[in-house]
């Protein structure tokens, strides 16, 4: 059966690590499902250089996020789960409190109450106790808390080194098989061979 993720994007900054994922995706047996938030959209012409238009063009299907009678908002649609990425502290707050106001807010509250898995990339800083309180809850319910916070003991030397590992640890989670970043243990000197890999797999979409 066709392995399906679905990919919401908000509008917190850090819009690069969605389009990153589903550039990423692409090369894998993964079908995915995207929704865009007007601030999402908004965060993609700010931050990127990329149009929104060409970002959903990445996807295999795209969805109107207030288009309430789609697919994703039911159950009986079935996918491996869902990924916020980033995911702002209002759409948390939509997820936490299963306020199912647009079709990004509702697929994520599916995936919980289906018992499927939700990663859900928040990213704020400072947090305050409100913000904390949101992911407790969020936490409770089932969803997979991952903001992007970068580690360096695979002393990364780029940002997209920087933005991979967050994506590396994603893709774990959602069972999808990577080498985007050296992994504590693994030897430093297959190091090369794993940029050379990746520098194939991203030339071959091309
Ligand atoms: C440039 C820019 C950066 C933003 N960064 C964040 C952020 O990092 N985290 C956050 O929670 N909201 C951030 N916001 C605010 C959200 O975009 C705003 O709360 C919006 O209503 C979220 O809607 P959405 O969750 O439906 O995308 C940012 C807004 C702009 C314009």
């Amino acid at each position: 059966m066709t392995k399906r993720i679905v990919v919401g994007i908000s509008g917190a900054s850090g819009v690069t690590y969605g389009v990153r994922i589903l550039e990423l995706l692409k090369e894998t047996d993964f079908e995915t499902h995207l929704i865009i938030s007007k601030s999402g959209r908004l965060n993609i012409e700010i931050e990127t250089d990329y149009d929104p238009d060409a970002v959903e063009a990445m996807a295999d299907f795209v969805y109107d996020h207030k288009d309430m009678a789609a697919s994703l908002s039911s159950g009986s649609f079935l996918t491996e789960g869902m990924v916020v990425v980033p995911c702002t502290i209002k759409s948390l707050s939509g997820i936490a409190n299963s306020y199912n106001e647009n079709l990004l807010v509702r697929a994520a509250d599916v995936t919980l109450k289906e018992k499927r898995k939700l990663v859900l990339v928040v990213r704020e800083t400072p947090l305050h106790v409100g913000h904390l309180r949101l992911m407790t809850l969020a936490a409770e319910m089932g969803a997979h808390l991952l903001p992007p916070v970068p580690s360096f003991y695979h002393q990364p030397k780029t940002l997209e080194d920087i933005i991979d590992q967050t994506i590396g640890k994603v893709f774990d989670y959602m069972g999808v098989e990577h080498e985007l970043f050296r992994r504590w243990g693994e030897n430093k000197n297959n190091e090369n061979s794993r940029k050379k890999k990746t520098r194939i797999l991203l030339a071959q979409k091309k």
